[in-house]
């Protein structure tokens, strides 16, 4: 690969996912892009720090950081972004080369498959450059190890020739920062994750920053939508902007077809029911989940891989996918045993609670 094709790397980046798309696709409350998404998606993004929403930390992190490395006239230092899909990793790192003015090369961790793709693309940054890479747990080994020295020095060993006459050759490489985007940090290894001079992990957004978000979105699209009508759609979008903006053409359309073109609470409320979306933001799916782990396993702990085979679900779409939205809310807990659900669980569901486990095991015996 000589010259990088931003919009190749762009579309292969969304497509290769951790999370085997085919179940998350057809998923309304997928937080992973769904093709629909990603035309809208450019229009939605927001260009600079001061247009992102939420986040604060990392915000006021990162204009530091940014502003001094602007001072010093240096590339900012590597920056690591993790956190669940669909919070905002891929927007802040254009932001960060947006705010540094310097250019962005896109591409993903599975996308570079040889020492000679890492060469091409490093070779053809220019100074300041932001080089992104998404799913950066998923980089090959071989070429994992050459990027350690790209990062640390700006510099590659190259290999020329084969056998006893092969010569290691050192290759300069332009200044650049580094810009890592994972929704697992644990599935890096330690040296990679060493290099990096800042970590950030993204948390989920508030229900105020979510309804601020759709607002937003709602002034790009002219739709009109009242505050209590962000408000509804904000509680139900899983703490996640994607899926935030995704409700928010699905409620459009219902809005105009419905309602006379304006979101208001009650419409928000219908379109949202029509799509069995309900008041937290839970799906079909989720309730699964937690009624599994309720009815068949009494309450927990259920191992996740149990609980991905009696859900049929894939181990990494419960934990990428429905976990970390079930953890916020405080229906699930971790515990080195499995997980198990919690009180606000069942109240949520409207099941009573077991008096004791012996009565949860026969509640779950009645059930199966
Ligand atoms: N802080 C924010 N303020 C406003 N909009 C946001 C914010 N964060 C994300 N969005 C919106 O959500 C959409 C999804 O964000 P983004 O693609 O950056 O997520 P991601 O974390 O890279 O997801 P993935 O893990 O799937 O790659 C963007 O198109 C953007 O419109
Ligand atoms: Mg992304």
């Amino acid at each position: 690969m000589s010259a990088i094709d931003e919009s190749i790397l762009t579309s292969s980046m969304h497509r290769a996912k951790t999370v085997p798309r085919a179940e998350a696709e057809n998923r309304l409350l997928t937080p992973q892009t769904r093709d629909e998404d990603m035309e809208i998606e450019q229009s939605l993004r927001p260009k600079t720090l001061q247009e992102y929403i939420g986040q604060e930390k990392i915000k006021h992190q990162m204009q530091i950081y940014i502003q001094a490395a602007k001072l010093r006239g240096e590339p900012l230092d590597h920056v690591l972004l993790y956190g669940p899909p669909g919070l905002g990793k891929t927007t802040l790192a254009a932001i960060i080369a947006n705010e540094m003015g310097a250019g962005l090369r896109m591409t993903t961790g599975p996308a570079i498959e040889h020492h000679g793709d890492l060469a091409a693309i490093l070779s053809n940054l220019q100074p300041g450059d932001v080089l992104f890479i998404d799913e950066i747990h998923r980089l090959n080994s071989n070429v994992e190890e050459k990027l350690y020295t790209a990062m640390e020095d700006f510099a590659l060993d190259i290999i020329i020739g084969k056998g006893p006459s092969a010569k290691t050759m050192r290759l300069s490489l332009a200044p650049f920062t580094l810009v890592g985007a994972t929704t697992r940090a644990g599935m890096l290894t330690g040296p990679l994750r060493d290099r990096f001079g800042v970590i950030n992990r993204l948390e989920m957004y508030t229900e105020e920053e979510l309804s601020t978000i759709i607002k937003r979105s709602a002034r790009i699209m002219k739709v009109e939508i009242d505050e209590a009508g962000a408000h509804e759609m904000a509680r139900r979008s899983r703490g996640t902007p994607r899926i935030a903006n995704r409700f928010l053409r699905r409620v459009r359309d219902y809005a105009q077809v419905m309602a006379g073109g304006v979101i208001t609470e009650k419409v928000a409320q219908k379109a949202l029911d029509m799509l069995e979306v309900d008041a937290l933001g839970l799906d079909q799916v989720d309730r699964n989940i937690l009624e599994t782990i309720i009815y068949k396993f009494a309450g927990g702990p259920v191992g996740l891989e149990t609980l991905a085979a009696s859900t049929g679900e894939e181990n990494v779409t419960i934990e990428d996918v429905y976990e970390p939205y079930l953890l916020q809310l405080g229906f699930i807990n971790r515990t080195p045993r499995g997980r198990v659900a919690t009180p606000n669980a069942y109240a949520h569901l409207g099941i009573a609670l077991p008096q004791s486990p012996a009565a949860s095991k026969q509640m779950s015996l009645l059930e199966d």
